[in-house]
């Protein structure tokens, strides 16, 4: 039983899908390892308000374009703005909310692997400057 649980979000991914799967999004992955090694647990947990429960907190666009939870940074300053959809929104289809404590590709679409595998010959070979 204890064993069931030991998943770990401070070091897991947490799929998110409250609303994703019903309003036809793929569900969404937090990887919180990633961000915690970025911010304190206080910037999120007590003044952004998160819930420590995965699922925990009712989330949706109209409050993240607003300023609220992820909004908060992915707003195109603190970190790359909401119209990346598939960036957050990229678990497979029906995955449950959850705390996966895998690496976050196991988790992720073929959708995303393949956008990040686009080997397509570039038109400028040589310099891959962007
Ligand atoms: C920074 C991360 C992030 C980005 C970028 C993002 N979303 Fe979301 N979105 C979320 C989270 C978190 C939820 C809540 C997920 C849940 O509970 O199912 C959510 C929920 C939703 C929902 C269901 C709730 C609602 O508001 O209706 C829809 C639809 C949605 N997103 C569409 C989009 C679209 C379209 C884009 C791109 C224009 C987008 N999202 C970009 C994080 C993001
Ligand atoms: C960038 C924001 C952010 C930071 C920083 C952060 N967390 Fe989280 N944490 C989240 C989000 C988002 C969730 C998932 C909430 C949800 O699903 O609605 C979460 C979930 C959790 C959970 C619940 C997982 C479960 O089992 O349900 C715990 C525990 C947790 N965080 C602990 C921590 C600790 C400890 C730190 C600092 C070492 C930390 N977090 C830092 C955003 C953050
Ligand atoms: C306290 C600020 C903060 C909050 C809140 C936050 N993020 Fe982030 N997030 C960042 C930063 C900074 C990055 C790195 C951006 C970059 O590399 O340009 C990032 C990167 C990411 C990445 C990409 C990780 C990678 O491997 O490159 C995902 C996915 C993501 N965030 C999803 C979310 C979701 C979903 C939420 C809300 C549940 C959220 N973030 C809330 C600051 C935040």
């Amino acid at each position: 039983m204890l064993y069931s649980v030991t998943a770990n979000a401070e070091y897991g991914d947490v799929v998110i899908n409250n609303y994703s799967d019903d309003a036809g999004m793929r569900p969404v992955i937090f990887p919180h390892w990633f961000h915690r090694i970025r911010f304190r647990c206080k910037v999120c947990h007590a003044d952004l308000g998160f819930k420590f429960k995965a699922g925990g907190n009712k989330i949706n666009m109209l409050k993240i374009i607003d300023g609220e939870y992820c909004g908060a940074c992915h707003n195109g300053e603190v970190a790359w703005s909401v119209e990346n959809c598939i960036l957050c929104h990229s678990a497979k289809p029906g995955t449950p909310t959850q705390v996966h404590e895998s690496t976050i590709s196991k988790l992720l679409t073929t959708a995303k692997k393949n956008k990040y595998k686009k080997n397509k010959p570039d038109v400028k070979k040589g310099g891959s400057k962007k």
